[in-house]
């Protein structure tokens, strides 16, 4: 093991800054708009680096900026080494990045592999040509079944509702397993690869620190692509049960071997995987020297707010990494989810464990990403059906509402709507009159305030040497509650039981609730130097 691993992030060499980083998840649409159209952008971004780097965050991930028909608000790719006019263009990109290097924050940035834009020249090519041309083997073309070939070719459903097959006019099928504007790449053709690898390098080249791989589990498909058995949806999450065969396929870690074979070439590079594999020897496997640096481990994601789901969330993901290079990567949050405030419970409640969240987040070992809007303590929003315009809404014939509720602008400053976020009050999705209190800059100025509390978090993770080391020691502590020792010192208790616990022995050097008459409350969490 590198010896300094027991060090923390700011004292890190620089081949593995990742290891211990906080990454800020930019949901590029609703960070902020430098252009006033109402959606989020580049420039948005850069004028607003600032407040990333005061926050103290040590990298970005920035979701898809590239040119796109939006039909998955861009994880629906055009040309993946081009930047989307909506957004901005390749030197707003160079400027964002120099400014964001020069104020000491790494910028990642998303790759998409498993599948393209049907607006992509490649499937423009693809229906244009004839079944069983080269154009269609970039995709997963397929004839019917039944005898006029017009049942789907296997029974696969899209993660985003409905068949994962669309028929073309000349009877063949192609499959997506997301929308049908999300034709799935196939994966054995070695164009494909090559494409994905020109990809990477255009953007390492240009800078960045490294990327965020979209479906890291999808882009290799069973031989013969057999039916699912049963066929039910499972949505990302493979259990790796017999049942969903679109993911997690034994093929995909070649696929990884290549990607990391690029990242390598490049110093201090790395590349995090969105992994649905709840399996812990499965997703470690995602994890070998020669794969991915980080994989998100989502069981803080889907844990409930009890001691026991937490403290097993906190021991699986460490079993995931324990026998890899890799340190944990925990996620409270990102675009996909409802956001953690609202999944706690929402209002008072809902904060109170999102304070102590933040905190049992931040203390474990490994790599934390925040999502935007974490920090400020954003609720998920309930929008009104005329405004949503996630693909699942509609795709599910309007019974799953989708995940536009945690995608609402982030709120900056003033009194009204769209709060600092755009010049215009007319933004991509509808933000809340009462989010008044919540802005950046109301925080700001409120020394308990959720995004205050963040701030003092993320300076002491990043200056004191209590959060050195990878290990972690479980504590005895009373019935409901969590504690557990970082081998720098830090210890961290959570407590999730009805009732007031004693403060443990030491220094506190922060709580996400006043400590000060020596008990921890109920739904609180304190950090001290033991
Ligand atoms: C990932 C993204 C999600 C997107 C899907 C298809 O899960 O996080 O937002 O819809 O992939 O690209």
């Amino acid at each position: 093991m590198n010896p300094d691993t027991t060090l923390p992030a700011a004292r890190r060499s620089d081949a593995d800054w990742w290891r211990d980083a906080v990454f800020y998840q930019v949901y590029i649409r609703s960070f902020a708009d430098g252009t006033g159209d109402g959606v989020g952008d580049l420039a948005g971004i850069r004028d607003r680096l600032p407040y990333l780097a005061d926050l103290g965050v040590d990298a970005l991930w920035i979701t898809p900026f590239y040119p796109s028909p939006m039909a998955d608000h861009g994880y629906d790719v055009a040309d993946p080494r081009d930047v989307e006019p909506v957004f901005g263009d390749l030197a707003e990109f160079d400027a964002l990045l120099a400014d964001a290097h020069a104020l000491g924050i790494r910028v990642t940035v998303d790759l998409v592999p498993n599948h393209s834009s049907h607006d992509r020249e490649w499937f423009r090519a693809a229906l244009d040509a004839a079944p069983g041309s080269p154009e269609r083997e970039r995709y997963l073309f397929r004839d019917g079944r039944g005898p006029d070939g017009s049942e789907p070719p296997n029974n696969w459903p899209s993660v985003f509702g409905g068949p994962a097959w669309t028929r073309v006019p000349d009877g063949q099928w192609y499959l997506h397993i997301f929308a049908p504007e999300q034709p799935d790449l196939n994966f054995a053709n070695p164009e494909v690869l090559a494409d994905l690898e020109e990809t990477m390098r255009f953007w390492l080249d240009r800078g960045v620190d490294g990327f965020r791989i979209d479906v890291a589990h999808g882009m290799a498909k069973p031989e013969g692509l057999p039916d699912m058995v049963p066929m039910d949806d499972t949505g990302l999450l493979d259990d790796h049960g017999p049942g969903d065969r679109r993911f997690d396929q034994d093929g995909v870690h070649a696929v990884h071997r290549r990607i990391r074979a690029v990242v390598d070439e490049y110093e201090g590079r790395m590349a995090v995987g969105e992994v649905w594999v709840s399996d812990d020897e499965r997703l470690a496997q995602y994890l070998r020297e020669d794969e991915l640096q980080l994989a998100f481990n989502f069981r803080l994601v889907t844990a409930h707010w009890t001691a026991t789901d937490l403290r097993d969330a906190v021991v699986h993901s460490l079993a995931t990494v324990s026998g890899t290079p890799a340190p944990a990567c925990w996620v409270l949050s990102n675009h996909d989810v409802v956001r953690h405030v609202t999944r706690y419970g929402g209002g008072e409640v809902g904060l109170r464990r999102a304070r102590a969240a933040a905190l049992l987040q931040l203390a474990l070992p490994g790599a934390a990403y925040l999502y935007n809007g974490d920090e400020l303590g954003l609720p998920n929003v309930d929008l009104p059906d005329e405004v949503l315009q996630d693909p699942v809404w509609e795709r599910s014939g309007r019974t799953v509402r989708g995940r536009d509720g945690c995608r609402v602008p982030m709120p900056w400053s003033g009194e009204k709507p769209s709060f600092g976020f755009s010049a215009t009050s007319d933004t991509w999705l509808p933000m809340p009159e009462e989010w008044a209190d919540l802005t950046v800059e109301a925080q700001a100025a409120d020394a308990t305030s959720m995004q205050s509390l963040y701030r003092a978090a993320l300076a002491l993770r990043a200056s004191s040497r209590a959060f050195a080391g990878e290990g972690l020691q479980w504590l005895p502590a009373p019935d409901g509650c969590l504690a557990f020792r970082r081998p720098g010192g830090l210890v961290c208790l959570v407590n999730l039981s009805p009732a007031a616990v004693p403060l443990p022995e030491g220094q506190v050097l922060l709580a996400s609730a006043d400590v000060s008459g020596g008990e921890v409350p109920v739904d609180a969490a304190v950090w001290l130097r033991g």
